[in-house]
């Protein structure tokens, strides 16, 4: 193991796709992180399984057994000191974090939400922005604040909306473009090329232009 990877805590709620595509280039030589634990919120969520698969320290945490969310949040924070974690990847974990435990990982604590934001925050991105006929939908990577997908913007890939879509066409073309934006946000964070400025997530110049990919991926 290479002593200078970050180390990454992944939460999960549920499929976890994005968990995977986060193992897999985790897994390549040379990435500057590792996904050292993943926690999930609930015993079923499928993405524990790759977890399993992949041989990665997992955790479940149910707020309800632990007596609410400020003991999940406790516990939450201990666990993730105690595996020594660096950095908090959510990845289709279904909660609202607290302030408090916000405000203790502020700067190493990241979101991807599905939709070019601040357009769509919370659910049904996909339905919603065909219904207000956006011509260019997508995916968000940001720094998680104490608001609901208004955290600092760190980087986005824009999916265009194709004129027979539905929500689970659309849905789908936006994921493959999660998958390649979230792990490439995570390496420039890891390679201390995003800083958090005056409110806002600054990209160095050789990150934000070094290729298109972080801003615009090629639509698939
Ligand atoms: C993704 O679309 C993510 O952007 C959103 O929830 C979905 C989770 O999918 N927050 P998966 O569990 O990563 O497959």
């Amino acid at each position: 193991m290479n002593p200078a990877r970050k180390r990454v805590a992944v939460l999960i709620s549920g499929r976890g796709s994005n968990l995977q595509a986060l193992i897999d280039a985790t897994d390549q030589k040379g990435f500057p992180a590792e996904v050292a634990l993943v926690i999930s919120d609930r015993p079923d969520a499928q993405g524990l399984q790759r977890a399993e698969r992949a041989g990665i320290a997992r955790l479940v945490l149910v707020p309800k057994e632990l007596g609410g969310r400020a003991a999940f949040e406790g516990a939450l924070d201990e666990a993730l000191r105690e595996a020594g974690i660096d950095l908090i990847c959510l990845a289709g974990f279904m909660r609202i974090l607290g302030a408090d435990f916000v405000a203790r990982w502020q700067g190493r604590l990241i979101n991807i939400h599905p939709s070019l934001l601040p357009a769509f925050p919370g659910l049904d991105t996909h339905q919603r922005a065909l219904e207000a006929g956006v011509k260019l939908h997508g995916c968000s990577v940001h720094f998680v604040d104490a608001g609901v997908d208004s955290g600092p913007i760190i980087g986005q890939a824009a999916v265009p909306v194709l004129p027979d879509d539905d929500a689970d066409g659309l849905a789908d073309r936006v994921l493959a473009a999660e998958h390649r934006l979230y792990s490439r946000c995570l390496e420039l964070i890891c390679l201390d090329q995003v800083q958090l400025l005056g409110g806002g997530a600054k990209l160095a110049p050789a990150a934000a232009t070094k290729s298109g990919a972080l801003a615009n991926p090629e639509p698939r």
